[in-house]
């Protein structure tokens, strides 16, 4: 099992309960939707998941080892060459190229050959003629290709996505979702969180979430 989230509870220090106790299992391989309703707990089950926030009860093991148990240092260790996230806000560098936004991360993660590499995830992400643009210079969709490209580079095991189609129109976003389904079969898992019902039917297994509770998992024929 790749992921195991067990009795998972987050409230944050405001009170608000966001996750309920939440059980969840994810193997190599899958194509998991996390959806449900604005505020149902889809990115903080997400962020808990990714080792970007700690919840106030429950474990989650991700390649068979309990990240909540880990420190900042040894999360941080832990995630790199593993674990990819993508926003619904690129959070790109926007002083620097598309071709730099890759080398930089690269170059964190310790990504040998990098300018090779990053040529050839940016040509199959159909951006080989913005290499040296600047984010402001390309469309939302672009933008976040460049995103999936930063993920990518650093050679993931496991892809957290974030509504990734949340600001991009509904052509775009089946392009992404058909570059993600691609990028599945040649091996990586993803774990994608959209409340966009349009997008449904990409999905094998479906994690519906109501209220911080898991409300039904459905899994679709393909
Ligand atoms: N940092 C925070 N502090 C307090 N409450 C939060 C915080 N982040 C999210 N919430 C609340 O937790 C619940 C779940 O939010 P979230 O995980 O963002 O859901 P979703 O991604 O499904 O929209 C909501 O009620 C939201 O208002
Ligand atoms: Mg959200």
């Amino acid at each position: 099992m790749l992921l195991r989230v067990r009795n998972l509870k987050k409230v944050y220090p405001n009170g608000t309960q966001a996750l309920k106790g939440i059980n969840l299992e994810v193997r190599e391989g899958e194509f998991v939707g996390i959806m449900g309703p604005s505020g149902s707990g889809k990115s903080t089950l997400l962020h808990i998941i990714g080792g970007l926030d700690k919840p106030t009860e429950g474990e989650v093991f991700l390649f068979g080892k309990d990240i909540t148990k880990m420190s900042e240092d040894e999360l941080a260790e832990f995630r790199k060459r593993r674990i990819a996230y993508i926003f619904q806000f690129y959070y790109l560098l926007e002083d620097f190229t598309v071709l730099e936004n890759l080398l930089i991360i690269a170059e964190m993660v310790g990504i040998k050959d990098k300018e090779r590499k990053a040529k050839e995830i940016l040509e199959f992400l159909r951006l080989s003629h913005r290499l040296n643009h600047k984010p402001y210079q390309l469309s939302g969709g672009e933008q976040q290709r460049v995103a999936i490209g930063r993920a990518l580079i650093t050679e993931p095991k496991l892809i957290l996505a974030d509504e990734p189609t949340g600001n991009v129109d509904t052509q775009e976003s089946f392009r992404i979702f058909e570059l993600f389904k691609k990028l599945n079969k040649g091996g990586i898992t993803f774990v994608v969180a959209t409340h966009d019902e349009n997008l449904k039917g990409f999905f094998r297994r479906i994690v519906k979430l109501r209220d911080g509770k898991v409300e039904e998992e459905i899994t679709q024929p393909q």
